[in-house]
C-alpha cells in the first residue's frame, strides 16, 4: 500500500480512496446503520459475504478511513480504531488471554494500563507479571519470566513516565521464539519516530488521544496488526463488548494526522533543547529524556527512534515539595494530564496518572515522588524554557 515517502503518506495516504464527490476532505459518516439492497444483501453481509457496511458498531467509513491510514504509517496489515487508548489495550489483552493464562509487561507503564493488568484482568483470572525496569534489558531475566501459559508479552518504550528505552528487537526475538506476540505501545513516539512492526513486534497500540491526534480534542485508541489478529480482536472482544470510536472522532484525529511530521520535529527539537537547558539548571536534580547521553537507553533509542520524542521527565531539588510548588506557578505550561498536544502540560505522576501503583509500587517502576512529566508542546522553546525558570526560581526562594 506504500506509495509515497513518509512525510507524504502522512499527509495524503488513504485519504483519495476515501473521496467519492469533488471534496479535498472525505466527510464525516455520521450515521449508525446502513441500507441493504435487499434482504439477500444484508444476510450476505451477515455472513460475512460481499462488501458494504453493516452498522457502525462493527464498521463505519470513517473509521476505516482512520485505520486504513494508521495502518499505513505504522507498516501494518490493517487496524482497529477504539473509543479510547485504553480501550485499544483491553481488547487486545482480553483476546489474546483467557482464563488461567498469564503475560508479561514492564513494571513502568501508563498508569490506567497497569490498573487494568494489576487489578481488573486477574478477576478474569488473567494474571499479570510485571518485570523490574533494570531487568527488562536483559533478554535472560525476560525468559525468565514466562512459561507455557504466557499468551503475550506487553512494552511501552519510551515508557511512561520515566522514558525507560527497552529494545523492541530484544523483545520480539523472545516473543517469537515462545511464538506468542509481542505488544508495544508506541503513543509517546508515534509511527513518525518509530515503528514497532518493523522491528519485528505484532501488534502496535496507540492513545490516538496523543500525538495522533494532537490538538487535545478528542479521547481515541487504535490497534495495528495482521488480518488474523484483528479479525480475532474484533470477534472475541470489540463487536460485542462495543468499545467503538464515533465517526466524528475519527475524522477529527484523520485530520490530526495530517500535520504530525511537522508537530513532531518541533516537538522533538524543542524537548532536546529544554532537555539540555533543564540538565545545565541549578535548581534541577535529575532529568529523565532518551537525547541525552546521560539516559541509559540513549543508543537503544538512536537505534530505533528516529529523534527523540516530546516527553521529558525531571525532578527538582528539593523534591516533591519543591516540584508540586513548581506545578503551582507555571504560567504558560498548563498543569493537566495527558500529552501530545499543541500546548506543553505539565504534571505529576506519582499523584496523577501514576497514583494507580502504590507508594511500593512505583519504587519499583523507578517513579519516584518528586518527578514532573512534561509534554513539550509547539510553543516557543524559549518561552516554556522562561516560564519553568520563573517557576523555579519563586519555588526555590520560598
Ligand atoms: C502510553 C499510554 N497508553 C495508553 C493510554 C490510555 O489512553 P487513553 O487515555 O486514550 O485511554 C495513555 C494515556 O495517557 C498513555 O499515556
Amino acid at each position: 500500500m506504500k506509495k509515497y515517502k513518509k512525510d507524504t503518506d502522512i499527509v495524503h495516504g488513504v485519504h483519495q480512496t476515501y473521496i467519492t464527490s469533488q471534496d479535498l476532505v472525505p466527510p464525516i459518516h455520521m450515521t449508525s446503520t446502513y441500507h441493504f439492497s435487499n434482504a439477500e444483501h444484508g444476510a450476505d453481509l451477515f455472513a460475512g459475504r460481499g462488501s458494504g457496511f453493516i452498522y457502525s458498531r462493527i464498521s463505519n467509513p470513517s473509521l476505516e478511513l482512520l485505520q486504513d491510514k494508521v495502518a499505513l504509517l505504522e507498516g501494518g496489515e490493517t487496524a482497529i480504531a477504539t473509543a479510547s487508548g485504553m480501550s485499544a489495550v483491553a481488547s487486545a489483552a482480553m483476546t489474546l488471554a483467557g482464563p488461567g493464562d498469564n503475560f508479561l509487561s514492564c513494571t513502568t507503564i501508563y498508569g490506567g494500563s497497569y490498573a487494568l493488568f494489576q487489578k481488573h484482568l486477574p478477576k478474569y483470572n488473567i494474571l499479570p507479571r510485571f518485570i523490574s525496569p533494570s531487568a527488562a534489558t536483559d533478554p535472560a531475566a525476560i525468559e525468565n519470566m514466562t512459561d507455557s501459559k504466557t499468551r503475550f508479552l506487553y512494552l511501552e518504550t519510551p515508557a511512561n513516565p520515566t522514558l525507560d528505552i527497552l529494545d523492541i528487537r530484544v523483545w520480539a526475538d523472545i516473543a517469537r521464539g515462545r511464538k506468542i506476540p509481542l505488544i508495544v505501545d508506541n503513543t509517546f513516539a508515534s509511527p513518525y519516530l518509530q515503528r514497532p512492526l518493523e522491528l519485528g513486534a505484532d501488534i502496535v497500540i496507540h492513545s490516538a488521544t496523543k500525538y495522533l491526534n494532537g490538538h487535545g480534542d478528542v479521547v481515541g485508541g487504535i490497534i495495528v496488526a495482521d488480518r488474523e489478529i484483528c479479525t480475532a480482536v474484533r470477534e472475541h472482544y470489540f463487536n460485542h463488548f462495543g468499545p467503538v470510536m464515533s465517526p466524528f472522532n475519527a475524522w477529527l484525529i484523520s485530520r490530526g494526522i495530517k500535520t504530525l511530521a511537522v508537530r513532531m520535529e518541533k516537538h522533538c527539537d524543542s524537548a532536546m533543547q529544554i532537555a539540555q537547558w533543564l540538565e545545565a539548571h541549578p535548581n534541577v536534580s535529575r532529568v529523565w529524556y532518551p537525547g541525552l547521553t546521560s539516559h541509559p537507553g540513549h543508543e537503544t533509542a538512536g537505534r530505533q527512534m528516529e529523534k527523540f520524542g516530546g516527553m521529558i521527565a525531571f525532578e527538582v531539588k528539593g523534591g516533591i515539595k519543591a516540584g508540586r510548588k513548581v506545578m503551582n506557578t507555571v504560567k504558560l505550561c498548563i498543569l493537566a494530564v495527558s500529552l501530545g498536544d499543541c500546548e506543553s502540560l505539565i504534571q505529576h505522576p506519582a499523584s496523577m496518572t501514576h497514583g494507580t501503583y502504590s507508594a511500593e509500587e512505583r519504587k519499583k517502576a523507578g517513579i519516584s515522588d518528586g518527578l514532573i512529566r512534561l509534554s513539550v508542546g509547539l510553543e516557543d522553546p524559549a518561552d516554556i524554557m522562561a516560564d519553568l525558570d520563573q517557576a523555579m526560581k519563586q519555588s526555590a526562594s520560598e
